[in-house]
């Protein structure tokens, strides 16, 4: 196994397409909470949407020679880019925006290993090198993790990481992770 890091540009991410469909069937195989939810989530509905509204994107991929085997997807967003349906037609706000100071947030929006490259160190090396970027826009203070019901390995992750549980959102269907 020879990993590295390389940054993926907005104009390239079709190359995570199929790592971003399996990190949405592997969510659905965890969650015990509307599952369902997830039918509608892909590459289509859930990346380039996120992708096209975000203020700032930063996509880091983890190549094992040419493979791409891992990839975290972070953005600079609106807050208000947090409120409205989501899955669902019921409007729900992620956060409580009086919370921020600001009128932007940092978000650490997707984040997927292959089966068989985790618990190896690769994941913590794409986290930091997410953080570092969220971290390098010096006005915003708040990030933000949202971990859907049942991934219990991945809230272990991030809270191994500093992040602390905020808060719960449709009936626990997602877990709200802020920064410390
Ligand atoms: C969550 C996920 C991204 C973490 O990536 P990973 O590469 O497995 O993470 P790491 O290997 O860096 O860390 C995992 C554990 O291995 C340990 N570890 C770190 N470096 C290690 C190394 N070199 N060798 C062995 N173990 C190591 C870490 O301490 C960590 O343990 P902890 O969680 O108890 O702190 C990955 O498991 C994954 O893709 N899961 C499926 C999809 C998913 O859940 N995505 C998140 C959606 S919110």
């Amino acid at each position: 196994m020879s990993i590295h890091y390389e940054i993926v540009s907005d104009n390239d991410i079709a190359c995570i397409k199929d790592l971003c469909n399996e990190l949405m069937s592997y969510q659905k195989s965890k969650a015990l909470i509307h599952p369902e939810w997830f039918d509608n989530m892909s590459f289509e509905t859930r990346l380039i949407p996120s992708v096209e509204s975000a203020k700032a994107n930063f996509i880091i991929a983890a190549k094992d020679e040419n493979e791409i085997i891992g990839y975290a997807y972070s953005n600079i967003s609106l807050k208000n880019t947090y409120s409205g349906g989501f899955a669902t037609l019921k409007p729900v706000d992620f956060f409580d925006f009086d919370s921020v100071k600001g009128n932007d947030v940092g978000c650490l929006s997707q984040f997927y290993i292959k089966e068989g490259y985790r618990n190896a160190g690769i994941g913590s090396v794409l986290f930091e090198k997410s953080m570092e970027w969220l971290n390098s826009f010096k006005s915003i203070n708040d990030l933000f993790i949202f971990v859907s019901n049942g991934n219990d390995n991945a809230l272990n992750f991030y809270q191994g990481k500093g992040f602390q549980v905020s808060h719960q959102l449709l009936d626990g269907f997602i877990t709200v992770l802020r920064n410390a």
